[in-house]
C-alpha cells in the first residue's frame, strides 16, 4: 500500500513537471512569435511617417495660433497624400480618395489670409477632415488627433 501511494505520488509528480516543461516551452515559442510579429509591426508605411508629419505641423500651426504668431507654411510633400505607400495595400479606397483632396485643400486654407472664414474655424475644419477620414478605417489615432483641436 504504501508503495502504491508513493508510485502514484512519483506519477504525478513527473506528470506536474512534464506539464510545466511543456507549457513552458510553449510559450517561450509564442514569445518569439511575438516579438518577431512586433518587429513587422513596428516598421512604419510611407504613409504611416506622413501622417505622423500631418501631425507634427498641426501641432506646431495649434501653438502658433494660440500664441498669434505668424504660421510655417505647408511643407511640400503632404501631397504624397495622393501616392504614398500603405500599411494596407488596399486602403486607397473610395473614402480616402474622396477626404485626400478635401483636407489637402483645408489645410491650405489654414494659411490664406485673404479668407472670409476665420483662422481657428478653417484650422478646426482641417483637423475635422482628419478624424472624419479616420472614422472609416483608422480609428486608433482619433483620441489622439481630437486634442489638435482648438477649444
Ligand atoms: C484621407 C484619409 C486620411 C486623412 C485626411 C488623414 N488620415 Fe491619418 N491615417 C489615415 C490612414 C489610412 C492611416 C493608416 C496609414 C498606414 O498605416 O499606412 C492613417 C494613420 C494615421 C496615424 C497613425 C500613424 C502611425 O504611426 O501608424 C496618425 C497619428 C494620423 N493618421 C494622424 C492624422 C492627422 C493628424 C491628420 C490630419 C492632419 C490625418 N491623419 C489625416 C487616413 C487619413
Amino acid at each position: 500500500m504504501e508503495c502504491y501511494l508513493n508510485n502514484r505520488f512519483k506519477v504525478s509528480a513527473l506528470l506536474i513537471c512534464l506539464f510545466f516543461v511543456l507549457g513552458c516551452k510553449d510559450n517561450e515559442e509564442q514569445a518569439q512569435v511575438d516579438e518577431k510579429e512586433t518587429l513587422v509591426m513596428y516598421q512604419p508605411s510611407e504613409m504611416a511617417k506622413l501622417m505622423n508629419a500631418f501631425y507634427d505641423y498641426n501641432q506646431s500651426l495649434k501653438a502658433s495660433i494660440v500664441k498669434g504668431e505668424s504660421l510655417k507654411p505647408m511643407p511640400k510633400d503632404f501631397l504624397k497624400i495622393h501616392t504614398a505607400q500603405m500599411t494596407d495595400a488596399n486602403g486607397r479606397n473610395a473614402t480616402f480618395r474622396g477626404f485626400a483632396p478635401a483636407f489637402l485643400k483645408a489645410q491650405q486654407n489654414v494659411l490664406d489670409s485673404l479668407s472670409q472664414t476665420n483662422l481657428k474655424s478653417r484650422y478646426n475644419n482641417t483637423i475635422n477632415l482628419c478624424i472624419a477620414c479616420h472614422k472609416t478605417e483608422c480609428v486608433g489615432p482619433i483620441p489622439r488627433i481630437k486634442k489638435l483641436l482648438i477649444q
